[in-house]
């Protein structure tokens, strides 16, 4: 099957393609390599475009090659970095989903298929959130987002493309920019502790999230190509729906580190962090088969055999976990 991955050189991107190549799907990836989430890898064996979906020139080469589906997973990916660059995190989500999507609709694609963000619903501590929760984003990036799911909504209404999005939650796992300090709630607090300093929390200590394994979210991705439960338009929270706060996040971090004592700090929060997000997964399970997620202890010991494995560097290029398998 011809398969483009928008994004595909980014964090979840890089290992959902992965994962297509080894199925023997043939995958085109386009990407403008503006990485922030994870180590950028463009996989030997995909067609690589780089390119911006917001130009009309990739958007051409994209109709040339005529994809049957597409994974929209480019994004402006970082909730704090939104508020860096606003109209690059509108224009990309936004603006940028409703040229892929106009452009989809064009090729007639079998499947559209988009992650979209726990972030369109705005905090939301007291409630379990499902998928009928009332969509309020209190940030930049959720509105971005949310912009996206719209553009989806309108388009492909009264066509023959199935639509899928996913409200992806917290996502951890191999693969991510270490280095980077604005994204990936674990991936920042794993990096203070592999660059031996104390940890910075912005924000408070008992804010809490649902936390998922990277392969967790890549099977589901996966396993939508084939899925016969699953309906022409579909909105799935993609979650482990276990609530966790960060200090005790943090605890899980320090055990399996063997560290007793780790200096912590609390400082100010960002804006459009939200306080706390716990999703149901009831309809997910109903759809996947009672999909069994992988317990945050075991994810995190999985996150750290790579962690351990990577120098502190300033280029970690050559240590996406795909080239250290490779080069092993
Ligand atoms: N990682 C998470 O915890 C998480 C949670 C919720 C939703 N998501 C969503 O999942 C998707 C992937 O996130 P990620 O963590 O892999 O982030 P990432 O930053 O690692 O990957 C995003 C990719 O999109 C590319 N990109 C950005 N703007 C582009 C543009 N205009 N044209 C072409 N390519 C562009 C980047 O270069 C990058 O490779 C995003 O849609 C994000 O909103 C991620």
């Amino acid at each position: 099957m011809k398969i483009l991955v928008t994004g595909g050189a980014g964090f979840i991107g890089a290992h959902l393609v992965k994962n297509l190549i080894d199925l023997s799907h043939k995958v085109l990836v386009v990407d403008n390599l503006k990485v922030i989430g994870g180590i950028p890898f463009i996989h030997p064996k995909c067609k690589f475009i780089k390119g911006d979906i917001l130009d009309n020139k990739t958007l051409k080469q994209i109709e040339k090659w005529q994809p049957k589906i597409i994974y929209h997973i480019a994004a402006q990916s970082g909730g704090e970095s939104a508020y860096d660059d606003p109209k690059n995190d509108y224009l990309t989500n936004g603006y940028g989903t409703y040229l892929l999507s106009l452009l989809a609709k064009k090729l007639k694609v079998k499947k559209f298929i988009y992650t979209s963000s726990v972030a369109v619903y705005g905090s939301n501590p007291q409630k379990k959130i499902n998928e009928r929760t009332k969509i309020n984003p209190d940030s930049i990036y959720g509105i971005s987002k949310y912009a996206g799911e719209m553009f989806i909504k309108q388009i492909f209404k009264n066509t023959n493309v199935q639509t899928l999005i996913f409200r992806v939650f917290n996502t951890y796992g191999p693969g991510e920019n270490l280095n980077y300090l604005k994204k990936g709630m674990v991936s920042i607090y794993c990096s203070y502790l592999w660059k031996k300093k104390p940890i910075l929390v912005k924000g408070s200590l008992n804010r809490f999230r649902n936390y998922q394994y990277i392969d967790d979210i890549i099977d589901i991705l996966i396993l939508s190509l084939k899925n016969k439960k699953l309906s022409k338009n579909e909105v799935i929270n993609l979650t482990t729906g276990k609530p966790e706060k960060v200090k005790n996040l943090l605890k899980k971090i320090f055990k399996i580190n063997n560290k007793r004592k780790y200096k912590v700090r609390e400082i100010k929060g960002t804006p459009g962090d939200s306080f706390g997000y716990n999703a149901s997964n009831v309809y997910l399970k109903l759809k996947f088969k009672n999909y069994k997620f992988t317990s945050l202890e075991k994810g995190l010991r999985l996150y750290f055999q790579w962690i351990n494995k990577v120098p502190n560097s300033k280029n970690l290029k050559k240590y996406h976990p795909f080239r250290m398998a490779k080069n092993t």
